[in-house]
């Protein structure tokens, strides 16, 4: 048999006596207080196990005991709250009183926080031109259906841009596109003029060398209305090519091909590594000794993709462009390898 509850009862809260207020006392933080009061009223608590006693507490004894015990509880939950009270007290004077922050030091130099990358720079540069001249800025997928990057463009089956060699394909009929020209197709099946977008993004090609990156990224530019000719063509590049590197720059269009318009033209803009402060050029490594360094592909739209694209070619006339963003890029800061700009070493990029 064990010992008599009541007895058990008495010893215990004689023990405990009044302990608890020196615990209470020491403790100096909530986190010690509290601790102090679960080794009383926790689940083990010594005061805890004393009430788990008094269900076996004789009918004669209850009452005097459960007095007795609940007379403690209540002086000990006292006590605790007060401590608790003046511990939250001691707390917000030590915070009051606390040494303030010195202003005075020095700031800590912040984190390098990097910049935006030269291309794209230079591409929301163009961008921002050709905004300012009316054109709307347009966006277009880089996963594009053949007949978008080709053949509404007027490209032939058998033409040499669409073999493997130059494209990457994901599957018959879908590739990534190796021109922002998809853009000319989708706005243009989209929309009757007039109209004049801009249009920028990364283009792919299997090319890589010095001068050529397997991604690339061009601006694309075009304009349908009624009777627009070849001289308004030359009148927004030209001022382009001015805006983008200085009044007075030498402009000039050579004759080349492009499946999708007709006429077409390279431009040229004057070497602006070797311009003499009298205007003149003398040619240098970067222009090939010509005294011009090429810029753009351009020409008046083919009437064939007015046909595919839904635009009436008896009504309508226009142009477009593409631009090359690292070529731009390159000749601006005198960049000698294109793949710098795409591998990331913080030492190149950081001067820019
Ligand atoms: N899409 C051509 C290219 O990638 C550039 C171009 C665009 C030429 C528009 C003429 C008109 O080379």
């Amino acid at each position: 048999m064990g010992n008599d509850p009541t007895l058990e009862i008495e010893e215990g809260l004689s023990k405990l006596g009044t302990s608890f207020r020196e615990a209470f006392a020491l403790a100096t933080t909530e986190q010690q207080l509290r601790e102090a009061h679960a080794r009383i009223l926790g689940k083990k608590g010594e005061l805890t196990a004393i009430l788990k006693l008094m269900g076996k507490v004789a009918a004669e004894d209850r009452k005097r005991l459960g007095e007795k015990v609940n007379t403690l509880k209540v002086e000990v939950e006292a006590a605790f709250e007060a401590r608790l009270g003046e511990i939250a007290k001691a707390a917000r004077e030590a915070e009051l009183t606390a040494r303030p922050f010195d202003l005075t030091l020095p700031g800590r130099a912040p984190a390098p926080r990097g910049h935006v990358h030269p291309i794209i720079q230079v591409r929301d540069d163009i961008l921002a031109i050709f905004q300012d001249l009316g054109f709307v800025v347009a966006k277009g997928p880089e996963v594009e259906r053949e007949d978008y990057n080709f053949t509404k463009l007027g490209f032939p089956p058998d033409h040499p841009a669409t073999d493997m060699q130059d494209s990457f394909w994901l599957r018959p009929g879908v590739l990534l596109r190796t021109h922002t020209s998809n853009v000319q197709v989708r706005e243009m099946l989209a929309n009757q003029p007039p109209m004049a977008i801009v249009s920028a993004g990364p283009v792919y090609r299997r090319d890589d060398d010095i001068s050529h990156s397997p991604m690339f990224h061009q601006v694309e530019g075009f304009l349908v209305a009624e009777r627009v000719s070849f001289a308004e063509l030359k009148g927004v590049l030209t001022a382009f090519a001015e805006r983008l590197y200085g009044p007075g720059t030498p402009v000039r269009f050579r004759p080349s091909y492009f499946p999708f318009v007709e006429p077409g033209a390279e431009v040229d803009v004057g070497c602006v590594f070797c311009v003499e402060a009298d205007g003149t050029r003398s040619g240098c490594r970067m222009c090939k000794q010509t005294g011009w360094l090429e810029i753009l592909g351009c020409g008046m739209i083919h009437p064939v993709v007015f046909e595919h694209c839904g635009i009436d070619p008896e009504r309508y006339t226009g142009f477009a462009f593409g631009i090359g963003v690292e070529r731009v890029a390159i000749l601006r800061y005198g960049i000698p390898d294109i793949r710098l700009l795409f591998e990331n070493d913080p030492r190149f990029l950081a001067q820019f």
